[in-house]
């Protein structure tokens, strides 16, 4: 009975998050509607909520950084189009993505999310066309980061740590160096995200340093 009400009430804040999401990005989620639905029937509430967060978190860095702010609400709006599939789906596209010879990766399942999700992504361009490269990379590399990454591949990654749903240790730091300098924002989040995987004990990925000492060096 208690776990009904606490499911109701979680339903009932997603419901009230959505319209909120709805009416404060009208004007992104309009003119994304066919992309929107796509996402959606992909993804429970929580994670199309998150999704949501990091696309307007992606938009108002755009904006403040003088980038496309359109393409970056679309590209994280679709960056986890493919956390839910099944385990073995996401192994079959990675398997045909750039890093499907990375035996981290394949080693990691929480790391085939992003690759499969670009080439996914790829395979839904010729239906919708604004799915486009620059769209599939920043979803390649959402979860890694990398050396060089463009701007919308590090809005994406910046906007994914930093957005209004999440709440961890050190966030705060994170989203004020976000606000700096979007070096500043993406050398934050691979520094927290090394940091946190170290305490935890977890597996760090070689471009996870590679990038950390990459955007370190450029502040
Ligand atoms: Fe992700
Ligand atoms: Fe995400």
């Amino acid at each position: 009975m208690r776990e009904d009400i606490i499911t109701e009430d979680a339903a009932i804040r997603e419901q009230e998050l959505l319209r909120q999401f709805q009416a404060d990005d009208e004007v992104y989620l309009t003119q994304f509607a066919a992309e929107y639905q796509l996402v959606a029937g992909k993804l429970g509430a929580p994670r199309l909520l998150h999704s949501l967060g990091v696309a307007q978190t992606a938009a108002r860095l755009a904006q403040k950084y003088g980038a496309d702010d359109k393409k970056a609400y679309l590209a994280g709006l679709c960056h986890d189009i493919a956390k839910e599939l099944p385990r073995d789906e996401q192994l079959t596209l990675l398997l045909r993505s750039p890093l499907a010879g990375d035996e981290d990766v394949l080693a990691h399942k929480v790391l085939w999310h992003a690759p499969a999700g670009a080439v996914l992504l790829g395979d839904f361009a010729a239906e919708y066309p604004r799915l486009d490269e620059e769209i599939q990379q920043s979803c390649l590399w959402h979860t890694l980061g990398k050396p060089q990454m463009t701007v919308l591949e590090q809005l994406v990654f910046v906007a994914d740590l930093i957005e209004p749903g999440r709440d961890f240790p050190d966030l705060a730091h994170i989203r004020a160096a976000a606000e700096e300098s979007l070096t500043a924002g993406v050398a934050a989040c691979m520094y927290g995200a090394i940091h946190f995987l170290e305490v935890q004990q977890r597996f760090i990925h070689p471009l996870a340093f590679q990038g950390y000492e990459y955007y370190k060096n450029l502040l």
